[in-house]
């Protein structure tokens, strides 16, 4: 039986997920050339930064990981064919967003940068390549890819042989601020296909550091639906224990009560149950919207509906949190200074896709509020790209338009104001001065806690007055 060596990798895509993957195995794996690449210049360029400082994503751990594999056996590339002809193996780690038009517009992914992979991999590849679907996709992908593959690109000349091709899916289960103990200590490594010697390939490659017995195989079927379906059950318990948060508010109970109550039965579990503005992050959204529509597209209209219920609860939660606000500052915010610390989707992350943080600040800005936003790493040109607006260091008063500012601390982000709501569970929001920060305040202030981040016993010596989301009053 054949044993492909593994000598040389490819990956297509350095972003989130491509960026630490690949940096983890080559770490681990000094063995193997891995080259990452990308065909946006700059997230390259930023990749190859001497100063760790700079590189494109934020994550704990990373850049450990990349001072000591970068230049040594990983490299970061905008040569993208060129590291497609000489790897033994490619992995797709592309986007795959939302169709924002045409058929499952809303719903369906757009597979356009995995079909653009699929074409240069057959264009560009030579001898044997395994390629890995590293990105997450619909169900029955793989058949795609393999179809376009399988596709003679062009005539080999007389003593040349055409490139073959094994397909399997190696979905990615790390989560961001996470993501180098994801990689270097997986729950589990997933790996479909029925390729026997290509997913022994795979598997030998992470079984330099991961148990054996945590390296599942499936079917490529198997694989690429548990992807979409893991994401969607860790959103839909977010969902069920946000829906619980409204309950407790209108009954009095505390939903981190009732999360301690239910989470420390073995069977249901302690994690996945902390309450908040609502699920952010550029997957769970757009992975459950894909679930429903290979669902309607199975005439499956019922199970489609399950679980498009676990997004319009989580629209619903990120749409109250504004009201609740406004509602308590006197029925209007319009010219009141609101501090807003957090804007990332989560803490220990830049990244802001689909951040709760988004449209409350939206709603806020639509009231007429005058917003100073705070964010340890979340880069303001970002926030500005969001809010679809710049900012204004001049506030615009009782005339009826939201303004926003970045604040460079905390300090600076209260000063004034009249309300400070957290939407973000950074650690150092959990450790601020508030006798020091309601000085600065304009009275009677608040504090919005969406993340239970806060003291309230703290809070109530300081003077301020709080609102805590899942907190019911007596
Ligand atoms: P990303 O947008 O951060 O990165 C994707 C990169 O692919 C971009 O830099 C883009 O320029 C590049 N690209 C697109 N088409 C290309 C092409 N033809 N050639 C070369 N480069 C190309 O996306 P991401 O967050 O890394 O996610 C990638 C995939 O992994 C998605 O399917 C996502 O659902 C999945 N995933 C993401 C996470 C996460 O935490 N972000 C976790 C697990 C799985
Ligand atoms: C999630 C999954 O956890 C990963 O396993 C998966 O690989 C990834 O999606 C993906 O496919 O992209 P991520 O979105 O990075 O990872 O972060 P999570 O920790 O899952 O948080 C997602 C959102 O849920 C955040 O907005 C977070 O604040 C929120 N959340 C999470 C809660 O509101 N409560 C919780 O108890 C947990």
């Amino acid at each position: 039986m054949t044993i492909y060596s593994v000598h040389s990798i490819c990956c297509i895509g350095a972003g989130y997920v491509g960026g630490p993957t690949m940096a983890v195995i080559a770490d681990r794996c000094p063995h193997i050339t891995v080259t990452v690449v990308d065909l946006n210049d700059s997230r390259i360029e930023a990749w190859n930064n001497p100063d760790l400082n700079q590189l494109p994503i934020y994550e704990p751990g990373l850049e450990a990981v990349i001072s000591r594999a970068r230049g040594r056996n990983l490299f970061f590339s905008t040569s993208v064919n060129e590291a497609i002809a000489s790897a033994d193996m490619v992995f797709i780690s592309v986007n795959t967003p939302t169709k924002n038009k045409g058929i499952g517009a809303g719903q369906a992914s757009d597979l356009r940068w995995v079909e653009a992979c699929a074409r240069q991999v057959a264009q560009y590849a030579q001898g044997h390549t395994v390629v890995i679907e590293k990105s997450t996709l619909p169900v029955r992908t793989a058949a795609v890819i393999k179809a376009i593959l399988d596709t003679p690109q062009c005539q080999p000349g007389e003593n040349e042989a055409l490139p073959t091709f094994s397909v399997l899916s190696n979905p990615e289960f790390l989560a961001e601020g996470t993501a180098i103990r994801d990689l270097e200590q997986p729950d589990r490594v997933l790996i479909g296909g029925d390729d026997e010697v290509a997913v022994d390939a795979l598997s030998t490659i992470y079984s330099y550091w991961v148990p054996t017995e945590k390296i599942l195989r499936t079917n490529l079927w198997s694989s690429e639906l548990s992807k979409l379906i893991a994401n969607a059950f860790l959103a839909q318990r977010i969902s069920s224990i946000n829906s619980v948060a409204a309950l407790c508010e209108s009954t009095g109970a505390d939903v981190r009560e009732v999360a301690l109550a239910i989470g420390t039965d073995s069977r249901i579990g302690s994690k996945f149950l902390s309450a908040g503005p609502g699920f952010g992050g550029s997957c769970f959204k757009k992975d459950i919207l894909n679930l429903v529509y290979l669902c309607r597209h199975f005439s499956l209209p019922e199970v489609a509906a399950y679980w498009e219920q676990v997004i319009e609860l989580n629209n619903w939660q990120q749409n109250r949190i504004a009201g609740l606000l406004v509602q308590r500052l006197f029925g209007t915010v319009t010219g009141k200074r609101l501090a807003i610390l957090g804007f990332a989707f989560k803490a220990d992350t830049n990244d802001t896709r689909e951040s709760p943080a988004i449209s409350i600040s939206l709603d806020l800005l639509e009231e007429g509020a005058q917003l100073a936003i705070h964010d340890p790493k979340v880069d303001p040109l970002q926030i500005a790209r969001d809010l679809h607006k710049s900012p204004s260091n001049s506030s615009a008063g009782l005339n009826g338009e939201g303004t926003w500012q970045f604040s460079p601390t905390v300090r600076d982000a209260v000063q004034g104001a009249d309300a400070v709501l957290i939407l973000t569970e950074w650690d150092q929001y959990r450790k601020l001065n508030w006798q020091e920060l309601a000085e600065i305040m304009r009275a009677p202030a608040w504090v919005f806690d969406t993340r239970s981040v806060v003291d309230p016993v703290e809070i109530a010596e300081a003077g301020l007055l709080m609102w805590r989301l899942g907190e019911g009053v007596d």
